[in-house]
Protein backbone atom coordinates (compact mmCIF):
# COMPACT_ATOMS: atom_id res chain seq x y z
CA UNK A 1 0.00 0.00 0.00
CA UNK A 2 0.95 3.45 -0.57
CA UNK A 3 1.73 5.86 1.62
CA UNK A 4 0.06 9.05 0.15
CA UNK A 5 1.23 11.47 3.24
CA UNK A 6 5.18 11.15 1.83
CA UNK A 7 3.69 12.25 -1.83
CA UNK A 8 2.06 15.12 -0.49
CA UNK A 9 4.27 16.11 2.16
CA UNK A 10 7.05 16.30 -0.64
CA UNK A 11 5.07 18.26 -3.29
CA UNK A 12 5.56 21.97 -3.51
CA UNK A 13 2.15 23.11 -1.69
CA UNK A 14 2.88 19.84 0.68
CA UNK A 15 5.60 20.92 1.48
CA UNK A 16 5.34 24.15 2.82
CA UNK A 17 1.40 23.33 3.86
CA UNK A 18 2.86 20.50 6.48
CA UNK A 19 6.45 22.61 7.30
CA UNK A 20 3.33 25.50 8.42
CA UNK A 21 1.68 23.55 10.43
CA UNK A 22 4.46 21.62 11.82
CA UNK A 23 3.33 18.18 10.91
CA UNK A 24 5.51 15.01 10.41
CA UNK A 25 8.00 15.61 7.08
CA UNK A 26 8.92 12.52 6.21
CA UNK A 27 11.90 12.58 2.99
CA UNK A 28 11.67 9.56 0.34
CA UNK A 29 14.68 7.53 1.50
CA UNK A 30 17.11 6.75 -0.92
CA UNK A 31 17.15 2.99 -1.56
CA UNK A 32 19.48 0.38 -2.98
CA UNK A 33 18.91 0.15 -6.76
CA UNK A 34 19.86 -2.99 -9.13
CA UNK A 35 23.68 -2.70 -10.63
CA UNK A 36 24.54 -0.29 -8.23
CA UNK A 37 28.47 -1.02 -7.18
CA UNK A 38 29.19 1.88 -4.93
CA UNK A 39 28.07 1.43 -1.16
CA UNK A 40 28.31 5.00 -0.47
CA UNK A 41 27.77 7.58 -3.42
CA UNK A 42 29.45 10.88 -2.78
CA UNK A 43 31.85 12.33 0.23
CA UNK A 44 32.97 10.21 3.29
CA UNK A 45 34.30 11.78 6.54
CA UNK A 46 36.40 9.60 8.92
CA UNK A 47 37.50 10.55 12.24
CA UNK A 48 38.35 9.43 15.40
CA UNK A 49 40.89 6.46 16.80
CA UNK A 50 42.82 4.20 15.46
CA UNK A 51 39.95 1.98 14.12
CA UNK A 52 39.28 5.15 11.80
CA UNK A 53 42.82 4.20 10.21
CA UNK A 54 41.60 0.78 9.41
CA UNK A 55 38.40 1.78 8.25
CA UNK A 56 41.03 4.39 5.84
CA UNK A 57 42.38 1.30 4.32
CA UNK A 58 39.73 -0.31 2.70
CA UNK A 59 37.48 2.94 2.14
CA UNK A 60 38.32 3.43 -1.61
CA UNK A 61 36.44 0.62 -1.92
CA UNK A 62 33.59 2.05 -0.47
CA UNK A 63 33.71 5.59 -2.43
CA UNK A 64 36.57 7.86 -3.93
CA UNK A 65 35.64 10.57 -2.32
CA UNK A 66 37.10 10.37 1.34
CA UNK A 67 37.87 12.76 3.86
CA UNK A 68 39.45 13.74 7.53
CA UNK A 69 38.60 17.04 9.39
CA UNK A 70 42.53 17.39 9.65
CA UNK A 71 44.67 15.77 6.95
CA UNK A 72 45.89 17.62 4.31
CA UNK A 73 45.28 15.92 1.76
CA UNK A 74 41.65 15.76 1.65
CA UNK A 75 41.04 18.07 4.46
CA UNK A 76 37.07 18.25 5.22
CA UNK A 77 35.78 22.02 6.20
CA UNK A 78 32.79 22.90 7.32
CA UNK A 79 30.63 24.53 5.33
CA UNK A 80 33.29 24.48 2.30
CA UNK A 81 33.64 20.88 2.13
CA UNK A 82 30.96 19.03 0.33
CA UNK A 83 27.64 17.58 1.51
CA UNK A 84 28.31 14.16 3.27
CA UNK A 85 26.86 11.34 2.54
CA UNK A 86 28.40 8.59 4.58
CA UNK A 87 30.61 10.03 8.27
CA UNK A 88 32.48 7.03 10.05
CA UNK A 89 33.93 8.41 14.23
CA UNK A 90 36.24 5.71 16.12
CA UNK A 91 35.14 6.43 19.61
CA UNK A 92 36.46 3.09 20.68
CA UNK A 93 39.74 5.15 22.59
CA UNK A 94 37.55 7.29 24.43
CA UNK A 95 37.74 6.53 28.50
CA UNK A 96 37.05 8.69 30.32
CA UNK A 97 34.09 11.04 30.69
CA UNK A 98 35.66 13.92 30.07
CA UNK A 99 36.93 13.02 26.91
CA UNK A 100 32.71 12.25 25.24
CA UNK A 101 33.32 15.82 24.63
CA UNK A 102 35.21 14.23 21.40
CA UNK A 103 31.97 13.28 20.50
CA UNK A 104 30.13 17.10 20.67
CA UNK A 105 33.60 18.46 18.78
CA UNK A 106 33.50 15.89 15.99
CA UNK A 107 29.44 15.55 15.28
CA UNK A 108 28.29 19.33 15.93
CA UNK A 109 30.52 21.18 12.80
CA UNK A 110 29.37 18.22 10.22
CA UNK A 111 25.15 17.79 11.15
CA UNK A 112 24.61 21.01 8.82
CA UNK A 113 26.36 19.70 6.18
CA UNK A 114 24.50 16.00 5.59
CA UNK A 115 23.45 15.28 2.46
CA UNK A 116 20.03 13.17 2.45
CA UNK A 117 19.84 9.74 3.21
CA UNK A 118 23.26 10.26 4.96
CA UNK A 119 24.77 7.09 6.83
CA UNK A 120 26.60 7.86 10.35
CA UNK A 121 28.39 4.86 12.13
CA UNK A 122 29.94 5.36 15.45
CA UNK A 123 32.49 2.73 16.11
CA UNK A 124 33.07 1.61 19.44
CA UNK A 125 34.21 -1.32 21.98
CA UNK A 126 31.30 -3.40 24.16
CA UNK A 127 31.04 -2.21 27.41
CA UNK A 128 30.87 -5.47 28.90
CA UNK A 129 34.27 -6.02 27.67
CA UNK A 130 36.32 -3.80 29.46
CA UNK A 131 37.62 -4.29 33.01
CA UNK A 132 38.20 -0.21 33.66
CA UNK A 133 34.35 0.49 35.13
CA UNK A 134 34.94 4.34 33.84
CA UNK A 135 35.85 3.15 30.23
CA UNK A 136 33.42 1.04 30.15
CA UNK A 137 30.99 4.15 31.31
CA UNK A 138 32.62 5.88 28.63
CA UNK A 139 31.92 3.34 26.20
CA UNK A 140 28.19 3.03 26.96
CA UNK A 141 27.48 6.36 27.17
CA UNK A 142 28.17 5.62 23.21
CA UNK A 143 24.81 4.34 23.21
CA UNK A 144 22.72 6.82 24.65
CA UNK A 145 24.73 9.57 22.63
CA UNK A 146 24.11 7.67 19.23
CA UNK A 147 20.13 6.81 20.07
CA UNK A 148 19.87 10.44 20.58
CA UNK A 149 22.14 11.85 17.75
CA UNK A 150 20.09 9.21 15.55
CA UNK A 151 16.46 11.34 16.66
CA UNK A 152 18.25 14.45 15.54
CA UNK A 153 19.19 13.77 11.91
CA UNK A 154 16.85 14.95 9.22
CA UNK A 155 16.13 14.69 5.81
CA UNK A 156 16.57 10.71 6.20
CA UNK A 157 19.79 10.50 8.28
CA UNK A 158 20.54 7.41 10.09
CA UNK A 159 22.82 6.57 12.66
CA UNK A 160 24.42 3.33 14.03
CA UNK A 161 26.86 2.37 16.77
CA UNK A 162 28.80 -0.47 16.06
CA UNK A 163 30.69 -1.99 18.86
CA UNK A 164 34.00 -4.12 17.87
CA UNK A 165 34.97 -6.95 19.54
CA UNK A 166 38.77 -8.09 19.53
CA UNK A 167 39.71 -10.24 16.33
CA UNK A 168 36.40 -8.54 14.26
CA UNK A 169 38.37 -5.18 12.73
CA UNK A 170 38.73 -7.80 9.72
CA UNK A 171 34.89 -7.59 9.47
CA UNK A 172 34.37 -3.65 9.66
CA UNK A 173 34.18 -3.82 5.79
CA UNK A 174 31.20 -6.31 5.30
CA UNK A 175 29.61 -4.31 8.41
CA UNK A 176 30.00 -0.58 6.76
CA UNK A 177 28.92 -1.68 3.18
CA UNK A 178 25.97 -2.04 4.76
CA UNK A 179 25.37 0.52 7.48
CA UNK A 180 26.93 2.95 5.21
CA UNK A 181 24.95 1.99 2.45
CA UNK A 182 21.01 2.34 1.51
CA UNK A 183 20.84 -1.56 1.96
CA UNK A 184 20.37 0.22 5.73
CA UNK A 185 17.90 3.25 4.47
CA UNK A 186 15.16 2.41 6.99
CA UNK A 187 17.18 1.16 9.97
CA UNK A 188 18.38 4.09 12.97
CA UNK A 189 19.55 4.01 16.29
CA UNK A 190 20.74 0.53 16.46
CA UNK A 191 23.63 -0.95 18.70
CA UNK A 192 25.41 -3.98 17.40
CA UNK A 193 28.14 -5.98 18.33
CA UNK A 194 30.79 -7.18 16.38
CA UNK A 195 33.12 -10.63 17.33
CA UNK A 196 35.29 -12.19 15.10
CA UNK A 197 34.59 -14.06 12.23
CA UNK A 198 36.57 -16.99 10.51
CA UNK A 199 34.92 -16.47 7.50
CA UNK A 200 34.68 -13.70 5.18
CA UNK A 201 32.74 -12.94 1.65
CA UNK A 202 35.12 -13.55 -1.45
CA UNK A 203 33.01 -11.61 -3.89
CA UNK A 204 31.18 -8.17 -3.02
CA UNK A 205 28.98 -7.92 -6.08
CA UNK A 206 28.09 -11.65 -4.99
CA UNK A 207 28.53 -11.51 -1.43
CA UNK A 208 26.37 -14.87 -1.18
CA UNK A 209 27.26 -16.99 -4.17
CA UNK A 210 27.30 -20.52 -3.70
CA UNK A 211 25.18 -20.62 -0.46
CA UNK A 212 22.07 -22.46 -0.34
CA UNK A 213 19.21 -20.41 1.29
CA UNK A 214 15.90 -21.53 1.99
CA UNK A 215 12.94 -18.59 3.18
CA UNK A 216 9.70 -19.46 4.18
CA UNK A 217 6.44 -17.19 4.05
CA UNK A 218 8.05 -17.17 0.38
CA UNK A 219 4.80 -16.06 -1.96
CA UNK A 220 4.63 -12.42 -1.42
CA UNK A 221 5.23 -9.44 1.33
CA UNK A 222 8.37 -9.60 3.09
CA UNK A 223 9.64 -13.13 2.15
CA UNK A 224 9.08 -12.39 -1.79
CA UNK A 225 11.32 -9.66 -1.12
CA UNK A 226 14.18 -11.52 0.84
CA UNK A 227 13.76 -14.24 -1.39
CA UNK A 228 14.71 -12.25 -4.63
CA UNK A 229 17.47 -9.99 -2.56
CA UNK A 230 18.92 -13.36 -1.48
CA UNK A 231 18.88 -14.31 -5.13
CA UNK A 232 20.25 -10.92 -6.49
CA UNK A 233 23.51 -11.53 -3.85
CA UNK A 234 24.30 -14.92 -5.81
CA UNK A 235 22.25 -17.25 -3.52
CA UNK A 236 20.50 -20.64 -4.23
CA UNK A 237 17.14 -20.29 -3.15
CA UNK A 238 14.39 -22.00 -2.46
CA UNK A 239 11.11 -20.81 -1.84
CA UNK A 240 8.28 -21.87 1.26
CA UNK A 241 5.07 -21.07 1.26
CA UNK A 242 1.42 -22.86 2.04
CA UNK A 243 -0.11 -25.19 -0.37
CA UNK A 244 -2.72 -22.29 -1.18
CA UNK A 245 0.08 -19.68 -2.37
CA UNK A 246 1.57 -22.92 -4.78
CA UNK A 247 0.49 -20.20 -8.10
CA UNK A 248 2.25 -16.77 -6.59
CA UNK A 249 5.31 -19.44 -5.48
CA UNK A 250 5.69 -21.15 -8.40
CA UNK A 251 5.50 -17.59 -10.57
CA UNK A 252 8.23 -15.89 -8.33
CA UNK A 253 10.26 -19.00 -8.20
CA UNK A 254 9.99 -18.97 -11.93
CA UNK A 255 10.82 -15.47 -12.29
CA UNK A 256 14.25 -16.35 -9.64
CA UNK A 257 15.54 -19.55 -11.56
CA UNK A 258 14.57 -21.07 -7.99
CA UNK A 259 13.13 -23.90 -6.51
CA UNK A 260 9.85 -23.87 -4.67
CA UNK A 261 8.36 -26.22 -1.94
CA UNK A 262 4.36 -26.12 -1.06
CA UNK A 263 4.16 -26.89 2.55
CA UNK A 264 2.66 -25.50 5.73
CA UNK A 265 5.03 -25.79 7.97
CA UNK A 266 3.38 -26.69 11.01
CA UNK A 267 2.52 -29.92 8.84
CA UNK A 268 3.33 -32.90 11.65
CA UNK A 269 5.94 -34.61 9.07
CA UNK A 270 7.10 -30.72 8.24
CA UNK A 271 10.51 -31.65 9.20
CA UNK A 272 11.23 -34.98 6.99
CA UNK A 273 9.30 -33.21 3.81
CA UNK A 274 12.08 -30.37 4.70
CA UNK A 275 15.19 -32.50 4.90
CA UNK A 276 14.12 -34.86 2.01
CA UNK A 277 13.77 -30.92 0.09
CA UNK A 278 17.00 -30.51 1.21
CA UNK A 279 19.81 -32.78 0.40
CA UNK A 280 22.44 -31.06 -0.42
CA UNK A 281 22.15 -29.16 2.55
CA UNK A 282 21.61 -25.60 3.89
CA UNK A 283 23.59 -22.50 4.24
CA UNK A 284 20.41 -19.87 4.80
CA UNK A 285 17.69 -20.35 6.89
CA UNK A 286 15.41 -17.29 7.21
CA UNK A 287 12.23 -18.29 9.33
CA UNK A 288 9.92 -15.58 7.64
CA UNK A 289 6.26 -17.01 7.93
CA UNK A 290 4.39 -15.75 10.22
CA UNK A 291 0.94 -14.66 10.55
CA UNK A 292 -1.58 -12.72 13.26
CA UNK A 293 -4.84 -13.04 14.72
CA UNK A 294 -5.21 -10.09 17.23
CA UNK A 295 -7.31 -9.85 19.66
CA UNK A 296 -7.33 -8.38 23.25
CA UNK A 297 -6.77 -10.87 25.40
CA UNK A 298 -9.53 -10.87 27.56
CA UNK A 299 -11.37 -12.19 23.90
CA UNK A 300 -8.93 -13.96 22.16
CA UNK A 301 -9.81 -17.23 21.43
CA UNK A 302 -7.61 -20.70 22.30
CA UNK A 303 -7.82 -21.16 18.02
CA UNK A 304 -6.16 -17.68 17.91
CA UNK A 305 -3.89 -18.17 20.65
CA UNK A 306 -2.20 -21.80 19.18
CA UNK A 307 -2.62 -20.80 15.43
CA UNK A 308 0.16 -17.91 16.13
CA UNK A 309 2.29 -19.73 18.43
CA UNK A 310 2.37 -22.65 16.35
CA UNK A 311 3.30 -20.76 13.17
CA UNK A 312 5.13 -18.37 14.38
CA UNK A 313 7.49 -20.44 17.37
CA UNK A 314 6.69 -23.81 17.53
CA UNK A 315 7.53 -24.09 13.82
CA UNK A 316 10.85 -22.59 13.48
CA UNK A 317 12.15 -24.34 16.79
CA UNK A 318 11.08 -27.74 15.74
CA UNK A 319 12.17 -27.55 11.97
CA UNK A 320 15.49 -25.46 13.18
CA UNK A 321 16.35 -28.44 15.87
CA UNK A 322 15.59 -31.30 13.02
CA UNK A 323 17.52 -29.61 10.60
CA UNK A 324 20.58 -29.48 12.31
CA UNK A 325 20.31 -32.81 13.94
CA UNK A 326 19.80 -34.38 10.52
CA UNK A 327 22.80 -32.33 9.61
CA UNK A 328 21.48 -30.33 6.75
CA UNK A 329 22.05 -27.12 8.60
CA UNK A 330 26.04 -26.60 7.23
CA UNK A 331 28.63 -25.32 9.70
CA UNK A 332 29.25 -21.64 9.11
CA UNK A 333 25.40 -21.47 8.07
CA UNK A 334 23.60 -18.16 9.06
CA UNK A 335 19.87 -18.31 10.28
CA UNK A 336 17.33 -15.19 10.70
CA UNK A 337 14.29 -14.90 12.57
CA UNK A 338 11.92 -13.17 11.73
CA UNK A 339 10.42 -11.26 14.76
CA UNK A 340 8.94 -7.99 15.44
CA UNK A 341 9.41 -4.58 17.76
CA UNK A 342 6.19 -5.92 18.92
CA UNK A 343 8.13 -8.68 20.52
CA UNK A 344 10.28 -5.92 21.93
CA UNK A 345 8.12 -3.17 23.04
CA UNK A 346 4.47 -4.93 23.51
CA UNK A 347 1.24 -3.85 21.69
CA UNK A 348 -2.49 -3.66 22.62
CA UNK A 349 -4.70 -6.72 21.14
CA UNK A 350 -0.89 -9.05 20.20
CA UNK A 351 -0.84 -11.07 23.18
CA UNK A 352 0.21 -14.25 21.31
CA UNK A 353 1.93 -11.88 18.70
CA UNK A 354 4.52 -10.26 20.32
CA UNK A 355 4.66 -13.92 22.81
CA UNK A 356 5.48 -16.00 19.75
CA UNK A 357 8.09 -12.89 18.46
CA UNK A 358 10.02 -12.51 21.74
CA UNK A 359 10.14 -16.08 21.93
CA UNK A 360 11.80 -15.78 18.42
CA UNK A 361 14.58 -13.37 19.86
CA UNK A 362 15.23 -15.30 23.29
CA UNK A 363 15.64 -18.18 20.82
CA UNK A 364 18.75 -16.53 18.83
CA UNK A 365 20.25 -15.20 22.39
CA UNK A 366 19.93 -18.77 23.76
CA UNK A 367 21.20 -21.14 20.45
CA UNK A 368 23.52 -18.41 19.59
CA UNK A 369 26.34 -19.89 21.99
CA UNK A 370 25.35 -23.47 21.83
CA UNK A 371 26.21 -23.17 17.31
CA UNK A 372 29.21 -20.93 17.96
CA UNK A 373 31.26 -23.39 17.63
CA UNK A 374 29.99 -24.74 14.04
CA UNK A 375 30.51 -21.19 13.14
CA UNK A 376 27.17 -20.89 12.78
CA UNK A 377 25.30 -17.11 13.51
CA UNK A 378 21.45 -17.18 14.68
CA UNK A 379 19.98 -13.69 14.95
CA UNK A 380 16.72 -12.37 14.93
CA UNK A 381 15.59 -9.22 12.68
CA UNK A 382 12.72 -7.40 13.86
CA UNK A 383 10.73 -5.00 11.16
CA UNK A 384 8.93 -1.84 11.99
CA UNK A 385 6.04 -0.88 10.41
CA UNK A 386 6.80 -2.43 6.87
CA UNK A 387 4.09 -1.73 3.97
CA UNK A 388 2.85 -5.33 2.91
CA UNK A 389 -0.54 -6.86 3.26
CA UNK A 390 -0.18 -7.53 6.87
CA UNK A 391 0.13 -4.00 7.47
CA UNK A 392 -2.89 -2.77 5.10
CA UNK A 393 -5.29 -4.78 7.18
CA UNK A 394 -4.62 -2.33 10.12
CA UNK A 395 -7.30 0.46 10.63
CA UNK A 396 -6.36 3.47 9.12
CA UNK A 397 -5.50 5.32 12.14
CA UNK A 398 -3.60 2.96 13.92
CA UNK A 399 -1.92 2.66 10.41
CA UNK A 400 -1.12 6.16 10.31
CA UNK A 401 0.14 6.06 13.87
CA UNK A 402 2.17 3.18 13.04
CA UNK A 403 3.99 5.15 10.28
CA UNK A 404 5.00 8.14 11.72
CA UNK A 405 5.92 7.51 15.69
CA UNK A 406 9.29 7.06 13.99
CA UNK A 407 12.73 9.09 13.55
CA UNK A 408 11.95 8.48 9.80
CA UNK A 409 8.45 9.11 10.04
CA UNK A 410 7.51 6.81 7.69
CA UNK A 411 6.98 2.78 6.71
CA UNK A 412 9.48 0.78 5.81
CA UNK A 413 9.35 -1.22 2.14
CA UNK A 414 9.69 -4.93 2.49
CA UNK A 415 13.32 -4.30 0.38
CA UNK A 416 14.47 -2.79 3.41
CA UNK A 417 14.39 -6.36 5.72
CA UNK A 418 15.14 -8.15 3.25
CA UNK A 419 18.57 -6.50 2.67
CA UNK A 420 18.95 -6.98 7.06
CA UNK A 421 18.62 -10.32 6.14
CA UNK A 422 20.36 -10.82 3.35
CA UNK A 423 23.26 -9.00 4.82
CA UNK A 424 22.87 -11.28 8.75
CA UNK A 425 23.27 -14.39 5.53
CA UNK A 426 26.93 -12.99 4.62
CA UNK A 427 29.42 -15.17 5.46
CA UNK A 428 31.06 -12.18 7.21
CA UNK A 429 28.19 -12.16 9.39
CA UNK A 430 28.94 -14.80 11.68
CA UNK A 431 30.47 -12.08 13.32
CA UNK A 432 26.95 -10.58 14.25
CA UNK A 433 25.41 -13.49 16.99
CA UNK A 434 22.74 -13.87 19.57
CA UNK A 435 21.55 -10.13 18.55
CA UNK A 436 18.73 -8.36 17.32
CA UNK A 437 18.61 -5.82 14.65
CA UNK A 438 15.46 -3.60 14.64
CA UNK A 439 14.43 -2.14 11.24
CA UNK A 440 12.00 0.31 11.94
CA UNK A 441 13.15 3.64 11.09
CA UNK A 442 13.89 3.92 14.91
CA UNK A 443 10.25 3.69 16.02
CA UNK A 444 9.23 5.20 19.21
CA UNK A 445 8.05 1.68 20.46
CA UNK A 446 10.61 -0.34 22.50
CA UNK A 447 13.08 2.19 21.54
N1 LIG B 1 4.60 -6.32 7.72
C1 LIG B 1 5.09 -5.85 8.87
O1 LIG B 1 4.96 -4.64 9.16
C2 LIG B 1 5.80 -6.75 9.81
C3 LIG B 1 6.28 -6.17 11.00
C4 LIG B 1 6.96 -6.96 11.89
C5 LIG B 1 7.19 -8.30 11.61
N2 LIG B 1 6.71 -8.85 10.47
C6 LIG B 1 6.97 -10.27 10.25
O2 LIG B 1 7.58 -10.46 8.98
C7 LIG B 1 7.16 -11.70 8.43
C8 LIG B 1 6.54 -11.49 7.06
O3 LIG B 1 5.48 -10.57 7.17
P1 LIG B 1 4.61 -10.06 5.92
O4 LIG B 1 4.09 -8.73 6.30
O5 LIG B 1 5.36 -10.24 4.66
O6 LIG B 1 3.40 -11.11 6.03
P2 LIG B 1 2.44 -11.69 4.87
O7 LIG B 1 1.19 -12.10 5.57
O8 LIG B 1 2.34 -10.74 3.73
O9 LIG B 1 3.25 -12.99 4.39
C9 LIG B 1 3.46 -14.09 5.24
C10 LIG B 1 3.65 -15.33 4.39
O10 LIG B 1 3.82 -16.45 5.29
C11 LIG B 1 3.08 -17.53 4.77
N3 LIG B 1 2.68 -18.47 5.80
C12 LIG B 1 1.80 -18.26 6.81
N4 LIG B 1 1.62 -19.40 7.51
C13 LIG B 1 2.40 -20.34 6.94
C14 LIG B 1 2.62 -21.72 7.21
N5 LIG B 1 1.99 -22.33 8.22
N6 LIG B 1 3.48 -22.39 6.43
C15 LIG B 1 4.13 -21.77 5.42
N7 LIG B 1 3.94 -20.48 5.10
C16 LIG B 1 3.09 -19.77 5.85
C17 LIG B 1 1.85 -16.86 4.15
O11 LIG B 1 1.20 -17.73 3.22
C18 LIG B 1 2.45 -15.63 3.51
O12 LIG B 1 2.86 -15.86 2.17
C19 LIG B 1 6.18 -12.31 9.44
O13 LIG B 1 6.87 -13.21 10.28
C20 LIG B 1 5.71 -11.11 10.22
O14 LIG B 1 5.28 -11.45 11.52
C21 LIG B 1 6.02 -8.10 9.57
Amino acid sequence: MSDRYIDFANSSLGHRLVAALGLPSPVRLERWQAGRLRPVEGALLLGGGALAGKVQAFAHKLTDAIYTYGDETSTWIPGHGPKLKAVVFDASELQHTDQLKQLREFFQPLLKNLDNSAHLVILGRAPESLDDPFAASAQRALDGFGRSLAKELRNGGVLQLLYVGDGAEDQLEGALRFFLSPKSAYISGQVIRLQACATQVEDWTRPLAGRKALVTGAARGIGAAIAETLARDGADVILLDVPQAKGDLDALAARLGARSVALDICAADAAQQLIDHLPDGLDILVHNAGITRDKTLANMTPEYWDAVLAVNLNAPQVLTQALIDSGTLHDNARVVLLASISGIAGNRGQTNYAASKAGLIGLAQAWAPLLKDRGISINAVAPGFIETQMTAHIPFALREAGRRMSSLGQGGLPQDVAEAVAWLGQPGSGAVNGQTLRVCGQSLLGA
